[in-house]
């Protein structure tokens, strides 16, 4: 039979004792809600209100990440921008500060290019370190005119939350040709049906209707964007062209505010939006999505020696159930976790177009297999 043993028993309910407060420490954690990516799941920021910056991307400055999008508000009206460009930041991932409005919309009937009612989106911020200035892009459709005017906006900021201030929109490189336009496209006269195309998908193969062409002086239809620094310093615009058939790839002027002449025509006649590129041992990766509106479609790859091209297709890289529907998502930005190599994030958008405000975010690991990226579900999981 065992003895009772007092001092046995109160030893324990003192490791029991440090155990539990270690626990409640642990999950108090200075106030940290989130320890790990929870896909698809409300995800609440600092004042417990559903993060809202949809279509978004991320900088990474001074020890902390920013990430700026679509600020959206209820409802299927809630598309348009109302309110403007929302920035939070975050040192772990995770757990996401609200810093307010980065860049807010003119007032209705102010007669500017981002007047409330516009439709402003998939903004990016990068920071340009010859002039000190952040530097906001995103695509911009003047209020009432759908998705025909296709057309970047620029803003500028001395600090990285903001406030930005708009200075220009406008569509890019006019009077300029793509570097790998041939002759023959340059000289073709032009089809008598060459007006605008609404929507996605066009009757004939881009190059018969020649848009490249059509939009030669007044500057090239821009849509889904992203941007990219690489290692040298140079920026450059990613977007959706030519009625959406084909990506442009854009170099930036040195202050990174404007196009310097310098682009290429990528995948004629894909038809792909969404466009998220990073750099990884020296290649270059693309990802992207089709044009089926708010809906998820099937997302494509690419890698490249050199960001201006070749490109060579990969694939899907989604490789679990509702892959084909990129797990119900869409490509927005490629995150590469500070001071660990090889590791990215995928950061895409469950759009909900009926509640705007409520879209979801599906972040994943990124991992490479051979040539190419792919993407694996997960429930939850920690970037470490
Ligand atoms: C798909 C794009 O990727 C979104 O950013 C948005 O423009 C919707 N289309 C609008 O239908």
């Amino acid at each position: 039979m065992k003895k009772f043993c007092l001092s046995c028993s109160s030893l324990n309910w003192k490791i029991l004792g440090v155990l539990i407060s270690a626990l409640i420490l642990y999950s108090c954690d200075t106030g940290k809600k989130y320890h790990s990516f929870k896909p698809g799941e409300l995800w609440l920021d600092d004042k417990d209100i559903h993060i809202n910056a949809h279509g978004g991307g991320i900088l990474y400055d001074n020890g902390r990440y920013y990430w700026f999008g679509e600020h959206k508000t209820e409802g299927s009206g809630g598309n348009v921008a109302n309110v403007g460009v929302h920035c939070y930041s975050s040192k772990d991932l995770y757990n996401w500060k609200d810093e307010g409005i980065a860049l807010s919309v003119e007032p209705e009937g102010s007669g500017s290019p981002i007047e409330k009612g516009c439709v402003l989106e998939r903004p990016k911020v990068i920071y340009n370190a010859k002039t000190g200035k952040y530097v906001m892009w995103f695509h911009l459709e003047l209020k009432g005119m759908g998705y025909s005017a296709a057309q970047s906006g620029v803003a500028v900021s001395d600090r990285v939350t903001g406030p930005y201030k708009f200075i220009r929109a406008g569509r890019p490189n006019p009077g300029k040709w793509a570097s790998n336009t041939s002759e023959e496209m340059k000289n073709m006269e032009m089809p008598q049906n060459s007006g605008p195309y609404p929507g996605s998908s066009l009757p004939m193969h881009p190059d018969s209707l020649n848009i490249h062409k059509r939009d030669y002086e007044g500057g090239q239809m821009a849509r889904d964007m992203n941007l990219f620094v690489d290692d040298d310093g140079k920026a450059y615009h990613i977007y959706a062209s030519e009625e959406n058939s084909t990506l442009h790839i854009a170099q930036l002027t040195d202050d990174y505010t404007d196009h310097n002449g310098n682009y290429v025509r990528c995948f004629v006649g894909r038809f792909m939006e969404a466009p998220a590129m990073f750099k990884h041992e020296g290649k270059y990766y693309l990802m992207m999505s089709g044009c089926t509106g708010w809906a998820p479609n099937a997302a494509r790859s690419a890698v490249a020696e050199s960001i201006m091209g070749e490109w060579k297709e990969l694939g899907n890289p989604c490789i679990d159930a509702d892959s084909a529907l990129t797990y119900h998502s869409q490509s927005t930005f490629i995150l590469p976790v500070q001071g660990k190599p090889g590791k990215f994030i995928y950061m895409g958008d469950r759009w909900q177009p009926e509640n705007a405000i409520d879209g979801r975010y599906i972040w994943l690991p990124i991992e490479f297999e051979g040539e190419r990226f792919i993407i694996p579900w997960r429930d939850e999981w920690t970037w470490k």
